[in-house]
């Protein structure tokens, strides 16, 4: 069946297009419906089914006498490793360290931090977790301490599990101290911590608390699968919401694991003992789905890569991994490819590797810029697939899906609504628009299997957050429109939510950090255009009244304020200070006018504007700095 079959399928039957793809799904008990709406604006999907994710993701390809099988490779330019782990190992890995967590008290819905780099480890205990019920948060490595102790206090984790150290390209970044700083902020204390110990920076163990990941797993006996009801949480993700308290998004096992296995075939186009690789971290939700759960519940080989698209140790990186693996998709962010384009225009590297196997390009976590995909679509000569979703919804709400069919690629467009996504354009009145018309985008509810229900712990924020602004809809926080075919355009979002480095990150987090400087009165950051990371943060400091020293010396406390408390993730690294910030009569920073003025986008004086004159001081400023570029 095409794309259009399969959509009006799902259309005319959700409830029966869901249930038969819950059918490649091994369940304990099956589900007896796949939608249950009885507690609206609460959705939960193939809520009375009993089953194990990391059973589907693991046992049951050993158990089908798939063992030999490749599970995972591991590709770590930084450090020269490399590894294949075949199902078989993965499952007596995982059952051991499931076996461990048990022995020291971790059950079913208990929560379990995971602080880690990219390394196999990340991923069997994930699986580890999701073995035994119990519920993990990832949090990406380049995130400082402050940000973990948010989460620690948010999830309120038995156990923590992170690595000794990551290691970025020049420098080994010893998460040990990062892991003590956050547990000394956090209210919450977790009973101990695991910590994989690597060469590069082994760690102190903090006694009484920490156990090195070898010990720790050395004496289990392996664990069984714990059943867990299809609405039990997987996994918590918390991602960048308009303040600095992110947002737990919580992931239910059953609807995530038909979603996925539903969209590594018909949007991804891979079999059982394909190759995949999703270049990304296992912090992101991309990680998630597509480095750990996705394809090993489809039964294919996922690629564990610790490194860059440039630099570890070239631009050709990316395709030695893909021909040394015969990797038939690769799924990363368009900066990447920036990146790389930046430092090998020509495709030189590309023309040293035999990539025959690479079937097709999926970019997401930003938009596809026209120059990017010319780029890639030319020198490889395979579809490059734009593909639109969030953290919040775990898989694509928009995209080509190829596996179904190969639709017409339309530059700038992730393409067309995923099943189980009614996707809709309204104004700020709630009136739907016409094609072609930019307005804020949104779905209407229910959303589809694998989304999130709600927030942890915060039912009224979910509410508030993402269906209080249009009834009986689910606001995505993106801006954009459709075309006459459906073919949506993301353009920009609705919020203060920044992209970069195809990283969600919030500027509203970084004003509170830069509002705790002593000497800081008022700020504002908002996020200007970049040409590698898509968009970079940028401060406007203003200052309190009677401060003397030097505005530079200031803003560099605030550049290493910001790496200190959210992390060098968020690639502040340029600000100025103002005089004053131009607001409307009402007190609004006018942070659209700013962005526009820095990116060098006409724009229109605000009717609101308090002081018109502000604007040309800002203007000044970031003509200062190089603005716009
Ligand atoms: N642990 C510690 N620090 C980390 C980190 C981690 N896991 N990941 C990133 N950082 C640090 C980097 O070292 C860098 O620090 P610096 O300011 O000292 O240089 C900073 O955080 C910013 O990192 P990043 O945004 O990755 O920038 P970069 O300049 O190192 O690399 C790209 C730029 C485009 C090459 C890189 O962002 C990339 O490969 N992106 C791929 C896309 C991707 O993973 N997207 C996720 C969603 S699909
Ligand atoms: P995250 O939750 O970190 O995955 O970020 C999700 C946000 O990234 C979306 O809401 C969009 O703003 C943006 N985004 C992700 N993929 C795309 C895409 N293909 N095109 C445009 N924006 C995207």
């Amino acid at each position: 069946m095409g794309y259009q079959e399969v959509y009006q399928s799902w259309k005319d039957d959700p409830n029966g297009f869901w249930m038969e793809a819950a059918k490649a799904i091994d369940w304990v008990k099956p589900p007896s419906k796949a939608l249950f709406d009885e507690n609206p604006p609460f959705y939960e999907w193939f809520k009375d089914a009993e089953v194990n994710t990391c059973y589907n993701a693991v046992d049951r390809h050993v158990l089908a006498g798939n063992g030999a099988r490749v599970a995972i490779i591991y590709d770590s330019p930084v450090t020269g490793a490399k590894a294949k782990i075949t199902y078989s190992e993965l499952l007596d890995r995982v059952s051991r360290f499931a076996g461990a967590l048990q022995d020291r008290g971790v059950s079913k819905g208990d929560r379990v931090i995971i602080y880690m780099p990219m390394v196999p480890e990340a991923l069997v205990a994930m699986l580890a977790c999701a073995r035994i019920g119990a519920i993990h948060s990832v949090v990406f490595g380049g995130f400082a301490a402050n940000e973990l102790a948010t989460r620690i206090d948010d999830a309120a984790p038995k156990a923590i599990i992170a690595a000794s150290c990551g290691v970025e390209p020049g420098r080994v970044v010893a998460y040990k101290p990062l892991l003590d700083g956050a547990i000394e902020l956090a209210a919450h204390k977790p009973d101990f911590c695991v910590i994989l110990q690597r060469d590069m920076a082994p760690a102190t163990l903090t006694p009484d608390r920490d156990i090195d990941w070898e010990s720790f797993k050395a004496a289990a006996t392996p664990a069984e699968c714990v059943t867990v009801r299809g609405d039990d949480p997987l996994y918590i993700l918390y991602t960048s919401g308009t303040t600095g308290q992110p947002k737990g998004v919580i992931r239910p096992n059953a609807g995530h694991l038909v979603a996925l296995l539903w969209s590594m075939k018909s949007i991804y186009g891979i079999n059982p003992g394909d190759v995949y690789w999703a270049a990304s971290d296992v912090g992101w939700v991309v990680g998630h789905s597509y480095i750990c759960y996705g394809p090993l519940i489809q039964g294919s080989t996922t690629v564990v890569f610790e490194g860059k698209p440039v630099g570890t140790p070239d631009a050709g990186t990316f395709w030695r991994v893909i021909a040394e693996y015969g990797v038939k998709a690769l799924f990363t962010a368009p900066t990447a490819f920036r990146a790389i384009k930046r430092v090998d225009p020509e495709g030189e590297f590309l023309r040293k590797y035999d990539l025959s196997c690479l079937k097709t390009l999926f970019l997401a976590g930003e938009r596809t810029d026209p120059d990017t995909l010319h780029w890639a679509e030319d020198k490889m000569g395979i579809p490059v697939i734009d593909h639109w979703w969030q953290t919040e919804t775990g898989w694509a709400i928009a995209a080509n899906p190829v596996g179904l069919e190969h639709l017409p690629v339309k530059v700038g467009s992730p393409s067309v609504a995923m099943p189980g996504y009614d996707v809709r354009i309204l104004g700020d009145d709630g009136v739907e628009l016409p094609a072609g018309e930019l307005g804020a985008i949104v779905i209407k509810l229910p959303l589809p299997p694998g989304t999130l229900p709600t927030l942890w712990n915060a039912d009224q924020r979910y509410k508030d957050s993402y269906l209080s602004r249009f009834d009986g809809y689910y606001e995505t926080g993106d801006a954009g429109y459709k075309d006459q075919d459906g073919y949506l355009y993301i353009m920009s979002r609705t919020d203060d939510v920044i992209n970069v480095a195809g990283h969600r990150l919030s500027t509203g987090a970084m004003e509170e950090v830069l509002a705790s400087h002593k000497d800081v009165a008022e700020c504002a950051v908002i996020g200007v255009a970049d040409s590698l990371k898509g968009q970079v943060p940028l401060g406007f400091l203003c200052l309190n009244s009677g401060v003397e020293r030097p505005g530079d010396e200031i803003v560099a406390e605030c550049i290493s304020l910001v790496r200190d408390k959210i992390g060098p993730v968020a690639a502040f690294k340029i600000a100025c200070v103002v005089e004053r910030l131009p607001k409307t009569r009402s007190g609004k920073i006018l942070r659209g006018t700013m962005t526009k003025i820095a990116d060098g986008e006409n724009w229109k004086m605000p009717a609101t504007i308090d002081d018109p004159a502000i604007l040309d001081e800002i203007s000044d400023a970031l003509q200062a700095l190089g603005y716009p570029a």
